[in-house]
């Protein structure tokens, strides 16, 4: 891996696309330049949307089982790579080599545990389609059918996971697909490709392209032949592709400032390992990150020795060697966390961990105590190891600030009260709420949902099979 320099082609109609013009790939580890990535023309664009387009036809044509097999074959070439998958991921993108290791193995899962569902939830006649209704003397048969040319759209951070969480329902169903990875998780993304190519997939039934989202996007976006679009990313960017696809069926996932609410009821020391792993894993670059955490006053001093002792166990260091703290993805990342810290200690909060810069790009995980609720660490995503902690008085004030964010992805409850974790999670304004343990977007067959500007839409095993797929109803009359 090491001096190998890596080029990030595009694919499009079956073909892999090289442009003139290219976009560095700097490793996260050290800075230097690990590969290039191909910056598409808008005439490249075009041409992937035509080759999806044309390809709809003939891949939604084929039998369930001919998808099926295709899908099956693209996963063993995918599978045999894991290892090689897992290094560039941990230079591409800091993550750890274990944790990199763990999400290939995982999206390898959900390929296999998607296809179960197909089969039985989406393929059998007597479940889906088609429903027989005789009313009238008119009998309808209503039959889900694929949407037609999707756009998907992923984020850094989970570039196989949510990738192909996203790639897999879409084209089970029927659909054909343009893929665009986040710039930096370009490299990995583009051995999916290669993968595809290898299992003989139609010509133009996934495409991938790629290019600066902040350059291409916009015109991305505009492409007459987009049907539907599945987007996992920056609220920003989800609003504008919702902006610009109105009438589509869309599926965004969205940012995320889950909060975690520790009662007087707590185990306080399971409370601080969930706390310390939810927060600080893959750096906090995880939707589902703890954000904040909000403590009555009587426990939380308990609860801050704990979290102490938490973070004090964690490594910090070079993703392949598997520690817990790695370099975040960019400089601009480091500077807006630093510049959160810097605000909550102006507005009185206590520095009890962390806060320091170790090397390149890598911030230590840093807790901050007695933050206000005037700082904007109490509301922003840091997408870092920052971890916020608000005093609180009473339960409601609690349930009051969790509520008062823009957000609604997942929150936390730590009681040995089930009964008192029932009633906050019945209050708690989000997708989902985790009774005792940080927030998590798996299982993965459960429904994962954002509300507010956290999400539209429900993604998940069954319900990404659904969400690309629109009813058809044909009506015989006697
Ligand atoms: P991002 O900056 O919004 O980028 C997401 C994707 O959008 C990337 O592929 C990016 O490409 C592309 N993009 C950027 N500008 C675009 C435009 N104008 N038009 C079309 N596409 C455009 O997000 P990120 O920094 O990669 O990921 C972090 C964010 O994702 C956080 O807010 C996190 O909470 C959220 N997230 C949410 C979930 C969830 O399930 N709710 C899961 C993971 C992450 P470039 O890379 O080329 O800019
Ligand atoms: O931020 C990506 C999201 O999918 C997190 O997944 O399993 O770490 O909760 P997970």
């Amino acid at each position: 891996m090491e001096n190998t320099f890596y080029k990030g082609s595009a694919y499009i109609n079956g073909k892999f696309v090289d442009s003139e013009k290219t976009i560095p790939v700097i490793s996260t580890i050290d800075g230097s330049t690990i590969g290039s990535v191909a910056a598409l023309s808008k005439k490249d664009i075009d041409m992937a949307f035509e080759g999806a387009h044309l390809a709809f036809n003939l891949w939604r044509n084929l039998t369930p089982e001919m998808r099926i097999k295709k899908i099956k074959e693209f996963a063993e070439y995918f599978i045999a790579e894991k290892e090689f998958l897992a290094t560039l991921m941990s230079y591409e993108i800091g993550k750890s080599y274990n944790d990199a290791l763990k999400e290939v193995e995982r999206s390898y899962e959900n390929i296999f545990e998607t296809i179960e569902v197909y089969e039985k939830e989406f393929v059998n006649p007597s479940v889906i389609g088609p429903e027989v209704n005789k009313i009238k003397g008119k009998t309808g048969y209503f039959y889900n059918v694929p949407v037609g040319v999707v756009l998907a759209i992923a984020p850094f951070n989970y570039p196989i996971n949510l990738g192909l969480a996203k790639i897999i329902p879409t084209l089970l169903v029927g659909n054909t697909i343009v893929f665009k990875p986040a710039t930096q998780g370009s490299l990995v993304s583009s051995q999916l490709a290669k993968y595809f190519d290898q299992a003989n997939f139609i010509a133009g039934v996934f495409n991938l392209v790629t290019g600066k989202g902040s350059e291409i996007g916009d015109y991305i976006l505009e492409n007459k032949r987009i049907q539907g679009a599945t987007f996992t990313g920056s609220s920003d960017i989800g609003f504008k592709l919702a902006s610009k696809l109105p009438m589509k069926p869309l599926v965004l996932e969205l940012g995320g400032k889950d909060a975690a609410i520790v009662t007087n009821n707590a185990d306080v020391e399971l409370a601080a390992k969930e706390i310390i792993k939810g927060a600080f894993g893959y750096s906090g670059q995880r939707c589902t990150a703890i954000k904040r955490v909000l403590v009555t006053k009587e426990i939380a001093d308990d609860l801050l020795i704990h979290l102490i002792k938490e973070a004090q166990k964690l490594k910090v260091g070079n993703p392949l060697n598997n520690p817990d703290i790695t370099p975040l993805i960019d400089r601009k990342a480091v500077d807006f966390n630093i510049d959160l810290i810097d605000d909550a200690i102006n507005h009185g909060a206590n520095l009890v961990y962390g806060g320091n810069i170790e090397g390149y790009n890598l911030l230590r995980h840093t807790i901050l105590d007695n933050v206000s609720t005037k700082s904007k660490l109490a509301w922003e995503e840091p997408f870092g190891p920052v971890l916020p902690i608000i005093r609180v008085s009473t339960i409601n004030e609690a349930i009051a600030i969790a509520n008062a964010s823009e957000y609604g992805l997942q929150g936390s409850v730590f009681t040995k009260d089930l009964e008192e974790a029932r009633t906050i999670a019945k209050y708690l304004d989000t997708g989902t709420v985790n009774i005792n343990r940080g927030s998590s977007r798996g299982p993965d067959i459960f429904p994962f949902i954002g509300i507010k500007k956290s999400g539209f839409g429900v993604q998940g095993i069954r319900d990404s099979l659904k969400a690309m797929t629109r009813v058809k109803g044909i009506v015989e009359n006697e």
